[in-house]
């Protein structure tokens, strides 16, 4: 099973790519999940640039997408909102057959947060009826470094968290 992780922030030291990157090393066996870091490369969406004039960089994203069984989102809070660079990645899906009906769960790696959290649950029901709200992951990691996080995930606590989202996510994408 391939799950798609992606991370709404594009922050270097980014709590939640570091939550993502725990995730891919707690994976059960026989589930890959690769991490995307960079929707600061995609450009903004416009109309015009839909059907034959999507940039190749557009249609590499989606296509990680749809190869995927399922995505896992996991983004911050910015001014009481889904920061830009990840609405705009899904506006760039919305008229396109790729987020149709695939799985998505959230994690989150903030105790705050649960405006935007709200409002992306509106959205992703919106453009995936593949959406599990149910299937939640949060772990506060708000100021903590890298190295500080991929230590504490190695905690019992913290890693059987995920162990259980990734369970409960993969059971679902299987219809168990
Ligand atoms: C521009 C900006 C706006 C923010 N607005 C909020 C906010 O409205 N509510 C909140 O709880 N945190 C807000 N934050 C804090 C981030 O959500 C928080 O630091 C988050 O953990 C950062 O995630 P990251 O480590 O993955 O980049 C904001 C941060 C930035 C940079």
């Amino acid at each position: 099973m391939k799950l798609l992780a992606i991370s709404g922030s594009a922050r270097r030291d980014s709590t939640n790519t570091a939550l993502l990157m725990a995730v891919k090393s707690l994976a059960l066996a026989g589930v890959d999940v690769s991490v995307f870091h960079r929707l600061d490369t995609l450009p903004v969406f416009s109309p015009d640039l839909e059907g034959e004039r999507t940039p190749a960089v557009v249609l590499d994203f989606l296509a990680r997408i749809a190869e995927a069984d399922g995505i896992v989102i996991a983004s911050p809070e910015y001014v009481r909102a889904i920061p830009g660079g990840m609405k705009n990645a899904i506006d760039w899906m919305v008229s396109r057959f790729e987020i149709i009906g695939k799985p998505i769960a959230l994690a989150h790696a903030s105790h705050r947060g649960d405006e935007m959290l709200a409002s992306l649950r509106v959205v992703l029901s919106t453009v995936s009826d593949g959406f599990l709200p149910d299937v939640f992951l949060r772990v506060p990691l708000v100021g903590k470094s890298v190295g500080d996080i991929e230590a504490l995930m190695r905690e019992p606590e913290p890693a059987s968290q995920v162990v259980e989202f990734l369970s409960r996510f993969t059971a679902a994408i299987r219809g168990i």
